[in-house]
């Protein structure tokens, strides 16, 4: 079995007259060490598809197991805590804890783990440094610039470290070089073993994954670009 697959996977939003199919039957699998684009255009159901691969929403019909656990046979609970455990996920706009310093925003996922005082401080301090904003460590995000605010968003996602890495346009509110810098630092992360899902609307940006899968109006178009 692959590290991801996915089988027939259908999301439908609301009822009746407002009913909306996001998701019309995707098959997908990723193998571990991959790093993939995902491409389409606005309301094609990107965000839908990345957030049931996160454990944030869960289709409406259809099978997905993560690491050979299928995901519709646990538990709300079971879910977050494999969640907090197996995935990171970043998103455009950083979704920091707009009060709380860098280091605290990293340590948020550590409150769940049984990690001593000492190796939460060890494991942030040891993120900041390799995302080089170890001199940011107390500062708040409005301090920061929107590249730096990403590392801090980035750091977090890592924390527990965790196998598969998705992001939701992580570059999309950032210049094109910063944008460069971010992809730069998933790649470094996907050599270092952790499978990476990125949604972009940036040809450039897809170009820097192995691959790139493209969602039309709910379906996969057939082909798989591999780069
Ligand atoms: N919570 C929701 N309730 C109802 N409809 C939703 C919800 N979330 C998404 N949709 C609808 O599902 C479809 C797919 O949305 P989705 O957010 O997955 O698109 P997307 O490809 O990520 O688009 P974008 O590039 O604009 O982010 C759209 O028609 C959207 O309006
Ligand atoms: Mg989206």
């Amino acid at each position: 079995m692959a590290f991801v697959e996915l089988k027939n996977i259908k999301k439908t939003y609301g009822k009746g007259d407002g009913k909306v199919e996001a998701l019309k039957g995707i098959d997908l699998s990723i193998e571990k060490g991959d790093m993939l684009a995902i491409m389409g255009a606005s309301g094609s159901g990107k965000s839908t598809l990345l957030n049931i691969l996160g454990y944030i929403d869960k289709a409406t019909e259809g099978s997905y197991a993560l690491e050979g656990q299928v995901v519709e046979k646990l538990s709300d609970k079971a879910l977050a805590k494999r969640r907090n455990k197996f995935i990171g996920f970043v998103v455009q706009n950083f979704a920091l804890v707009e009060d709380y310093t860098v280091y605290q925003n990293i340590r948020i996922p550590l409150d769940y783990t049984k990690m001593t005082k000492k190796e939460k401080k060890q494991r942030i301090n040891d993120l900041l440094t390799s995302m080089g904003i170890i001199d940011k460590k107390d500062k708040l995000p409005r301090e920061l610039s929107g590249g730096q605010c990403q590392r801090v968003a980035i750091a977090r996602a890592l924390v527990n470290d965790p196998d598969l890495i998705l992001a939701d346009e992580p570059t999309g509110a950032l210049d094109k070089k910063t944008g460069e810098e971010i992809m730069n630092t998933f790649i470094k992360l996907n050599e270092e073993g952790k499978t990476i899902v990125v949604i972009t609307h940036d040809e450039k940006v897809a170009k820097m994954c192995k691959k790139i899968i493209y969602i039309e109006d709910g379906n996969l178009v057939p082909q798989e670009v591999k780069l």
